[in-house]
């Protein structure tokens, strides 16, 4: 089975987590201080904040911009449930904005419409690994005084001609779980440009502890272990090379699957260079998503529907009082389905994928 997502680890890793082991040393030690330097060198000196998994640096991100009860942020209806579950944890209320169908993300032009008074951040995801037109969101947010918090746990390695690499400007959190383009299994990272907001964020990360037994707020335990920090130094040194390898599969799919009964996603324009986390074909129905899913498992290749629900009407978030009426993101959960596109799929492999995707003809025809 070629599947979807595939752990690189090799000597290096094995060498890395070793070193920490011997320097008994096991969290909030030098590795973890270094991987924090070392996201900040690549992403043009911003503040990084290295914490145990991508919810958690949402949860601190959110915190720190103040956000709790009473306020609102306004979110995208369509990703992982781990987009929302920060926003809900901290009491505030999630409004959803409907998608792009053709991208999948968060659309731009409904966002306006959305702003209340009690509206305290926009929260957009680049779902897919695909940037969101991240000027427009920070123009809009720039007018009402909102805050931005990019949901960039897809996202690393990607890049918007008008803002650079993401997590370079702004406020972005990361992701390295172990489904993710460079992974230590469970990790997360935040950016920022505003230092102020990375000092509440180091604070909060560690129980609001200035020095032991000193605690300027209650905060959480969400420290990254140099275990983690170790490894994940290793995998930012194949960022370039990873995020390469996906984008020329991706370049292969895009020139190479012919298949009229689906849509295949948007290559790379002139703003926005997707690390394509994801590469996530849009099908005519339900019946036939099932129906290329079962022929690519015949065929040895693993597929995903990323994401089977919106958020916006999911039962979780609907049994809260917080759904709402995202048509196009409801239709996207019918209908879409991942490929692999990972860098370390063989030229055969690749080849196999496109073959399969386009010798598919719908069941329902
Ligand atoms: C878009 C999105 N947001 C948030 C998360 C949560 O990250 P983590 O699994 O590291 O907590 C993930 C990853 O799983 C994600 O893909």
């Amino acid at each position: 089975m070629i599947g979807i997502s595939k752990l690189s680890l090799g000597q290096d890793e094995e060498e890395a987590v070793l070193r920490v082991v011997r320097s008994g040393q096991l969290a909030m030690g030098l590795e973890t201080h270094d991987v924090e330097t070392e996201f900040s060198k690549r992403l043009a000196g911003v503040e990084c904040i290295a914490v145990s998994n991508g919810t958690v640096a949402l949860t601190l991100a959110l915190a720190a911009m103040g956000v709790g009860p009473g306020d609102e942020v306004i979110t995208t209806s369509f990703s992982f449930i781990g987009t929302v579950e920060p926003i809900i944890q901290l009491g505030a209320t999630p409004v959803f904005a409907d998608v792009d169908l053709a991208s999948a993300n968060i659309g731009v032009d409904g966002l306006e419409a959305l702003i209340t008074t009690r509206t305290k951040v926009i929260l957009p995801v680049h779902l897919y690994g695909r940037p969101v037109d991240l000027a427009a969101i920070r123009s809009i947010a720039a007018k009402y005084n909102i805050s931005v918090l990019e949901d960039a746990c897809q996202a690393i390695g990607a890049s918007d001609a008008n803002t650079g690499e993401i997590g370079s400007s702004g406020t972005a959190v990361f992701s390295f779980y172990g489904s993710k383009n460079i992974a230590c299994g469970e990790g997360g990272l935040v950016t920022t440009d505003d230092p102020q907001l990375a000092e509440r964020i180091r604070l909060l990360r560690s129980h609001g502890s200035i020095e032991t037994y000193r605690h300027a707020l209650v905060g959480y335990n969400a420290r990254m272990t140099d275990l983690q920090a170790a490894i994940l130094r290793v995998q930012l040194e194949s960022l370039d090379r990873v995020t390469a390898g996906r984008r020329s599969n991706a370049a292969y799919y895009l020139t190479s699957i012919h298949n009229d009964a689906l849509v295949l996603p948007p290559g790379d324009d002139r703003i926005s260079a997707s690390c394509f986390h994801q590469f996530t074909l849009r099908l005519q129905s339900a019946a036939d998503r099932d129906d290329l899913q079962a022929w690519a498992n015949q065929h040895d290749v693993e597929t995903r529907a990323y994401y089977p629900y919106a958020l916006s009407s999911h039962p979780v978030i609907e049994g809260l009082g917080f759904g709402a009426r995202c048509d196009n993101a409801d239709a996207l959960s019918k209908v879409v389905l991942s490929i692999p596109v990972r860098e370390s799929l063989s030229h055969d492999e690749r080849t196999h994928v496109a073959d399969v995707i386009n010798g598919w003809e719908p069941a329902c025809r």
